[in-house]
């Protein structure tokens, strides 16, 4: 038996971020968008436990995380232990989501993992216990399986859906060179001494959504770990400027980056957006959102 599971990458489309924790994370109101930038996993039955990772020529392999430092090899052993089951199945990642680029993509394949062993394993987990597991795995896992657009808060583990009937068109330029998701959150700290506890609200983005207008949408969309990326990587700011130089209605840094997310009118414009910024960048994407969670897809 072989199954495959789709997960996708994420837009932040508001990231408001407070003042660290206690326990060192940072308090979260984020409106997530899921856009058809997938990563398949493929779960195996076999005598034990095998990770593989196929990749586009354009992403680096020495930047993806190698078999037992993975986030599959901990959703695999999370969702075995949890169930007092063996760890045993061949999985392979096939990756099309930037590794270290803020569109959470390791997310996506723990989310895929979760899914792909539970029917492999016939284990038939609840979806809020898949949710739970998936937050032990990372703040983004429980989004990745949710999809669509959600509002996250607590770290962003918590996730409900959020109204959302239009399709936006984004184009997405990864970076060659990753950011480290801690680095940018600490350079927010040094950045943003004085954040409040509680961080900026999502209401603008909300309402936004609901016109189905991208004009409004872009004027709404909002980052807070913007400046922090921008300070660690002052060339997405030239980045940013060009996409929007070339037509884009907003240029946005997903997440924590360096990949930089334009917003367009629609499916031409992106082209067009995409094919400007396909002159200076070798790798740029169009994608459209918000799309599924984490779903199966073929089933043999
Ligand atoms: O939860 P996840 O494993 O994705 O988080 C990776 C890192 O990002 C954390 O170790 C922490 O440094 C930072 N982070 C944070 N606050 C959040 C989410 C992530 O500080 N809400």
């Amino acid at each position: 038996m072989s199954i495959t599971v789709r997960a996708p990458a994420k837009i932040n489309l508001h990231l408001g971020v407070g003042a660290p924790r206690e326990d060192g994370f940072h308090p979260l109101v984020t409106v997530y968008q899921a856009v058809g930038i997938c990563d398949d996993v493929t779960a195996s039955r076999s005598a034990g436990w095998t990770l593989g990772v196929t990749l586009p020529d354009w992403i680096d392999p020495d930047a993806v995380p190698v078999t037992g430092d993975n986030i599959v090899d901990r959703a695999a052993e999370l969702l075995a232990a949890h169930h007092g089951v063996d760890q045993h199945a061949a999985v392979s990642i096939a990756k099309s989501i930037p590794v270290a680029g803020g569109m959470a993509g390791g997310s996506a394949d723990a989310a895929a993992a979760l899914v792909a062993l539970d029917r492999l394993w016939e284990l038939g987990t609840s979806d809020e216990e898949l949710l739970r597991l998936a937050a032990e795995l990372g703040s983004d896992v429980p989004f990745a399986l949710l999809g669509g657009t959600a509002l996250g808060t607590g770290r962003g583990e918590l996730v409900e859906p959020v109204p959302d009937a239009a399709t936006w068109w984004w184009v997405a330029v990864p970076s060659t060179q990753g950011l480290s998701t801690p680095a940018v959150y600490q350079r927010f700290d040094e950045l943003a001494a004085d954040a409040p506890e509680e961080p900026d609200d999502a209401q603008a983005v909300l309402l936004a959504l609901a016109t189905g207008d991208p004009q409004i949408l872009a004027g709404a969309l909002h980052n807070d770990l913007e400046s922090a990326a921008l300070d660690l990587r002052p060339d997405l700011g030239d980045l940013l400027e060009l996409g929007e130089r070339h037509g884009a209605l907003r240029g946005l840094v997903s997440g924590s980056g360096p990949t930089c997310v334009f917003l367009a009118v629609d499916a031409d414009h992106a082209r067009e957006v995409a094919g400007a910024l396909s002159e200076s960048h070798d790798v740029v994407l169009v994608a459209n959102g918000p799309v599924a969670g984490a779903h199966v897809v073929t089933y043999v």
